[in-house]
Parts: C-alpha cells; structure tokens; sequence
C-alpha cells in the first residue's frame, strides 16, 4: 500500500520542473494539498497545478525566490491562508553554475550558495515556525517533517562545481544540526542525496548516447535515476511511516557513491 499523506498540507520548492514536480504529483496523488513554488517559471508551475486539479487534488502556485527573506515570509503566509497551516516542507529548489574555480566568479559562487543553502535555512526556518504555532494536531503524528534535497556531491567532491559541493556539503550539516535541535518538540529533518536523475539541471550528463554511457560507467546499478525514484523516497520520508527517522541522509543514487572504479580494481 503506498503511504498515505492524506490530509496533510506540502509546500515544495522548485515544483515546476525535475524533482520538485515529481514530488508534487505523487504527494498530491496520496492525498496531500501541495504549494507549488517556483521562480519565474509560472507556465509551468500552473501546468503542475491544473493536472492535479484535474485528478481532483488542491495545488497552490507561488512564484517565490527561495533566497530572498521576505518572499518566503510571504510564501508561507500564503499557504497558510489557503490551506491553514503546513505539515511538510520539501526543500527541493537548486542550481548548478559550474566554471573551473580559478575563474569562478564572485556571483555564480554567491548565487549557489544563496539558492542552494541559504534558500533552505530560510524555508526551514519559516515551515519550523509555523509548526511550532500551530501545534500537534490530527493530521501527522509529528509536529511538522523537512525533506532537503541535497546530493551525492554532499560527501563526493566535484571538480568545476565547488559553489554546488560547498552548498550540499552545508545543506547535510544543516539537516543534522536542525534534527537535533528540534527532535525534542517532535519536528524530523532528513536529506535525500540523489546521485544522476534525468532532469534539465543534468541534460548533458545523460542527453546524448556518448554522454550517456560515459554516465552509466559511474552507476553499478546501471540505469540513470528518474524522478519517480526520487519522489518515492521523499513521500516516505515526509510521511507518518518513516516516523522514528530523523537526522538521516537517504543516499538515492543506483551506487554512485559506492566508489565504483574499485569493483574493477586490483587490489
Ligand atoms: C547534480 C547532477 C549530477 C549528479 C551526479 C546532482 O546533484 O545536480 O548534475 O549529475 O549530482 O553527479
């Protein structure tokens, strides 16, 4: 039976595309109100949102940069509005702006960390203050659940993406530094680290055959990941099933950070 979320209020980050509107759909399937947040990329966001109206599900659209402090304010003013309150917050929206870091700009290192960290400390903080003020109630056994998405490159370093490394890196201390600060009031924070998924952020990674065998050489499970996988693992993770899990990174990655070039090696 899959888990229920029945009832329970979403707000999901970077929801019109990738990850985030994967997670969306499934949450919405299994009984959640979503918020939809994106940025500037409203087309989409609504697409999102009238395919789970159709199905008869309640989505929210709110077009919110996740760095910028009183946009979230009032994003989650907005969910509340609509929906009451919030049970989940999917920490899902990031970037990638790769360059070899002799040459990194001050900006491209900024804007990362901005959108990548300091985007998730600003809607954790806000989610956290709204659980904390509405209280237990019967909808989730916990006060409130935080899904990060972090990455592989969490622990992997990554040459040419040291602003994306330093993000994920902080993203993990963030997760375990906030689920035990607040594991006392019944709040639970975890990370999913997903390793290659197919989405926009990765389409050279995985859009030509060349690339794509090149790809596959670094997962012994040997598929790319889809978002579906992804999805899954958080729908779990934000529901009542995964109940005693908190301070945990669930590494989603078919292998990836097995270290796979030593299944070949001697040694
Ligand atoms: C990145 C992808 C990359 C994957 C594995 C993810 O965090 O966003 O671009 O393909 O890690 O390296």
């Amino acid at each position: 039976m899959p888990v229920s979320l029945q009832g329970q209020v979403a707000l999901i980050t970077g929801a019109s595309s990738g990850i985030g509107k994967a997670t969306a759909f499934l949450m919405a399937e299994r009984g959640a109100h979503v918020a939809i947040n994106h940025f500037h990329d409203g087309a989409n966001a609504k697409a999102v949102a009238c395919e789970i109206a159709a199905t008869g599900g309640q989505a929210l659209v709110i077009d919110a940069d996740v760095s910028d402090e009183a946009a979230v304010a009032r994003m989650l003013a907005a969910v509340v509005e609509r929906f009451g309150t919030l049970h989940i917050l999917v920490n899902n929206a990031g970037i990638e702006q790769n360059a070899a870091f002799e040459s990194m700009t001050l900006q491209q290192w900024q804007r990362v960390l901005d959108v990548n960290l300091t985007g998730q400390f600003l809607c954790a903080r806000a989610a956290i203050n709204e659980f904390l003020r509405r209280g237990p109630d019967e909808i989730s056994v916990a006060l409130g659940k935080i899904v990060c998405i972090s990455s592989v490159h969490q622990t992997i370093p990554w040459a040419r993406h040291a602003n994306y490394a330093a993000s994920k890196g902080g993203a993990r201390l963030l997760v375990e530094t906030l689920a035990q600060e607040f594991a006392g009031r019944r709040i639970r924070v975890n990370a999913v680290a997903p390793g290659a998924i197919r989405t926009h952020i990765n389409r050279i990674a995985w859009e030509t055959p060349d690339a794509m065998t090149k790809l596959l050489d670094m997962i012994p499970y040997g598929r790319i990941g889809e978002t579906a996988d992804i999805a899954r693992t958080i729908a779990w993770l934000a529901s009542d099933e995964s109940d005693y899990v908190t301070g945990t990174t669930l590494v989603v990655d078919g292998g990836m950070s097995l270290f796979p070039s030593f299944a070949k090696g001697a040694g």
